[in-house]
Formats: C-alpha cells, structure tokens, sequence
C-alpha cells in the first residue's frame, strides 16, 4: 500500500481535498492520496478519492496523463482495460 501525489504532469480536476495534508500538514504531502488496489478495479467504480469518474476507460485515460503525460491511444486503453479485468475474481479466504 503507498500513498503518491495525484496530478503529476498535470492538476487533478478536483482541486479541493488536500488529501494526506490534512492529516500530516505537511506541504509535500498535497494532493497525496493512498493507491488503491486494483483488484475487483472493473467492479468498483466510480473512481478515484471523489468518485468523480465514472467509468475504467476514463480512470485509465486520466491517468495517463495526469500521472505519466501520455495521451493513450483507443487501442491502448482497450489493451489495459483487458489486463484490469482480468484482476477481478472471487475472493477467497487465504487461511481456513
Ligand atoms: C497507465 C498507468 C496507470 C493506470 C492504468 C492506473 C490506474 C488507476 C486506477 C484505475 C485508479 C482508480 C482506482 C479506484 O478509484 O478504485 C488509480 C488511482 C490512483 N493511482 Fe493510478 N494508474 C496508473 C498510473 C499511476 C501512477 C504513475 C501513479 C503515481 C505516481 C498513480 C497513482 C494513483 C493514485 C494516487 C490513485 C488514487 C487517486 C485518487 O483516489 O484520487 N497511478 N490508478
């Protein structure tokens, strides 16, 4: 589990919750917000701290370039919206 900044390359839509800093009040930690798991990610929207998207496409679209300033292509999407679902299953208890 970690904690990173949204908006990297570029501002979040939402520019109202501080996120970590108002727990820490520390400026480095503006805008840091825990990384979810992205198990059952295809099952759990709407996205993000805010459940402002709400669709996977647009979550993946947006962190592309949020996060990496990349503008992804159709295709691409589509190939890691695949890979996504292929992490959702039936939990399981790990012990008995
Ligand atoms: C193409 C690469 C990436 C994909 C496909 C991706 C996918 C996702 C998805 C689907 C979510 C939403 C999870 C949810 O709300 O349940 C998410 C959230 C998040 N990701 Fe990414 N991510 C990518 C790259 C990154 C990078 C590079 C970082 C940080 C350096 C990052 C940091 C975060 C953070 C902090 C959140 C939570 C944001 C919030 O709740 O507002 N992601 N990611």
């Amino acid at each position: 589990m970690s904690y990173r900044k949204t908006g990297i390359f570029h501002d979040y839509s939402n520019r109202k919750d501080l996120g970590r800093f108002k727990v820490t009040k520390l400026e480095i930690d503006k805008y840091v917000f825990k990384v979810p798991m992205l198990r059952n990610v295809t099952l759990t929207g709407p996205y993000f701290h805010d459940g402002e998207v709400g669709t996977l496409a647009e979550a993946v679209d947006q962190m592309a370039y949020l996060q990496l300033n990349r503008k992804l292509k159709d295709e691409e999407i589509r190939n890691i919206l695949s890979f996504l679902t292929t992490l959702a299953g039936e939990d399981k208890p790990l012990h008995r």
